[in-house]
């Protein structure tokens, strides 16, 4: 058996891509894991629920609290996710639906081990409802994507990708529902590979080692 993986889960609403992951390291298809803790910013998401059933650590770094008059103080926020986040010392950071974006500091600080998954083929459809800029540009592909997080959004060296068809009756809503089990198996593809393999980086590409 390897080394054990130490994953902390950062989520901000329904969580199941956290739910996935979850279950994946239970049933063993996620070999040498575990999830140490879930980092919300949302006191509401769904994945604290999640957590707390399947007795994962929550913490919770309100991001409202760092919200005044329109403005969100970043710094004064990842301030507090960073020493939590040192506190912790996870071999891997996976976003799951973490609805803000990272500043350099952490991303530097966690170089190449934060991870992502982005409902979408990058680099096609980058940004929010990327199912409805898939349908808007009349795709007939779409897909999604689990990735390194660098400092360009949603951008960062690919680890895993799946497609899905694109309907011409499809919706938002409907492309995203039969997006979502092809995200679980794909971001439990990732991570599983990531816990059991060593990979490095080359010209933004990931190479795996043996
Ligand atoms: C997923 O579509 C993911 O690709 C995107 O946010 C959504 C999160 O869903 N980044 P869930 O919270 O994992 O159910």
């Amino acid at each position: 058996m390897g080394i054990e993986n130490k994953l902390v889960i950062l989520a901000s609403g329904r969580g199941s891509n956290f739910a996935a992951i979850a279950n994946a390291i239970a049933d063993g298809s996620i070999p040498n894991a575990r999830i140490i803790a879930l980092i919300s910013n949302n006191a509401d998401a769904g994945a604290i629920g999640i957590a707390k059933r399947l007795g994962i650590a929550v913490r919770i770094i309100h991001s409202k609290n760092f919200r005044q008059s329109g403005q969100f103080d970043r710094i004064g926020y990842e301030k507090e996710l960073s020493a939590v986040l040192k506190e912790l010392q996870p071999n891997w950071i996976l976003l799951a639906g973490y609805m803000l974006i990272l500043g350099k500091e952490i991303i530097q600080q966690w170089a190449n081990k934060i991870v992502n998954i982005h409902p979408s083929l990058l680099p096609a459809f980058r940004g929010l409802r990327a199912q409805k800029q898939a349908i808007e540009a009349g795709v007939s592909k779409s897909g999604c994507t689990v990735h390194f997080v660098t400092e360009e959004l949603d951008d960062g060296p690919i680890i895993a990708q799946n497609t899905v068809e694109v309907l011409g009756t499809d919706t938002e809503e409907t492309l995203s529902q039969r997006l979502l089990p092809i995200e679980h198996h794909t971001y439990v593809e990732a991570v599983s590979k990531l816990c059991s393999r060593s990979c490095v980086i080359r010209n933004g590409c990931v190479e795996w080692l043996a």
